[in-house]
């Protein structure tokens, strides 16, 4: 881990040179006031159940009457679109093209929530050059017309891109299984984020349980390590039950809220989204979705 936290913190500093640069022209700010609510979904182990949740998180949250926009920003394992239902023609780096603007690469998927897909297999993708960012960053910056709420599934672990997006991001969402490596792992995000960000800003989501009482013996037990270690508590958003529902609609490529709404897991995400709504949003001050977009392009 050492190496990796040593990259995070280069990154931060470089960051925060930038932030600092920008506020003395006045860039920084543009977005404050702005209500769009900006969620990335991360995770210490892969195949966690990041993507599951993103997907049908979105469903339940635009059942609930927001307008949702659910970015994939796994680069290199992008597979939104195929938990979507939908085919996807374009996708984020797209709109490198000077003919592509923001609608071409937004896909409508199931119960109308808008994706943007990721890029399969393409490792560089994210080191796209500083021109070049700034084409994304102007492209990008109209999605908070589109949307409520913009969820992001970002890949697993501590690699740059994923910790650009989730250092970014005002709210996150860490998902985790009660399986000891997933725990371990978790508690790697939790340990290198906690140094650079506001720690409220992190919740936890546990997937795959039994029963209640495992979610609560896996909060404690990451907890336990937190205080120990840290000094800090993590809060729980919420659970989802390990139930086949959720493999039968990966099979079928189909958000599993949708194929079978009365299974456990649908329950679960229901009442997930439920609690994003009825729940204080985690900052009083909020960036919105420019804000993300300053943070994440380094202004
Ligand atoms: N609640 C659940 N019950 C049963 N199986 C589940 C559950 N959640 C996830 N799975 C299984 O785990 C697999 C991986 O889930 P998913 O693709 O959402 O993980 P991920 O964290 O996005 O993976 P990656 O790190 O590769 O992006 C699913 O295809 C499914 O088979
Ligand atoms: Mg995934």
């Amino acid at each position: 881990m050492a190496d990796q936290a040593e990259k995070l913190r280069d990154l931060v500093e470089e960051r925060a040179e930038e932030e600092a640069q920008a506020r003395q022209v006045g860039e920084l700010y543009l977005g404050v006031g702005e209500n769009t609510r900006v969620i990335a979904i991360t995770s210490g182990k892969g195949g966690v159940g990041k993507t599951n949740l993103a997907v049908n998180l979105s469903v339940g949250l635009q059942q609930a009457g927001q307008r949702v926009l659910l970015i994939d920003a796994d680069i290199g394992m992008a597979n939104v679109n195929l938990l979507m239902g939908s085919v996807a023609n374009r996708s984020l780096l797209d709109l490198l093209e000077n003919d592509v603007e923001l609608e071409d690469v937004i896909e409508e998927g199931a119960a109308g929530v808008k994706y943007i897909s990721g890029v399969a297999g393409v490792e560089a993708a994210m080191n796209v050059n500083r021109m070049e960012q700034k084409k994304l960053h102007r492209k990008l910056a109209r999605c908070s017309e589109l949307a409520d709420v913009i969820i992001i599934d970002t890949g697993a672990g501590l690699n740059r891109n994923v910790i650009e997006f989730v250092l970014a991001a005002e709210e996150v969402l860490l998902i985790t299984t009660p399986e000891p490596t997933a725990l371990a792992d978790a508690y790697a995000v939790i340990k290198a984020y906690s140094t650079y960000t506001d720690r409220r800003n992190i919740r936890l989501v546990i997937n795959r349980i039994r029963d209640e009482e495992e979610c609560y013996a896996v909060v404690e037990k990451i907890n336990q390590t937190t205080k120990k270690f840290l000094n800090v508590t993590i809060g729980c958003l919420g659970y989802i039950y390990e139930d086949r529902a959720v493999i039968e609609a990966v099979h079928k490529q189909e958000p599993f809220v949708i194929l079978n709404e009365k299974s456990p897991a649908a329950r679960c995400i229901f009442e997930l989204a439920q609690s994003l709504l009825s729940g204080e949003k985690m900052n009083s001050v909020s960036r919105g979705w420019r804000g993300f977009l300053d943070k994440l392009f380094g202004y």
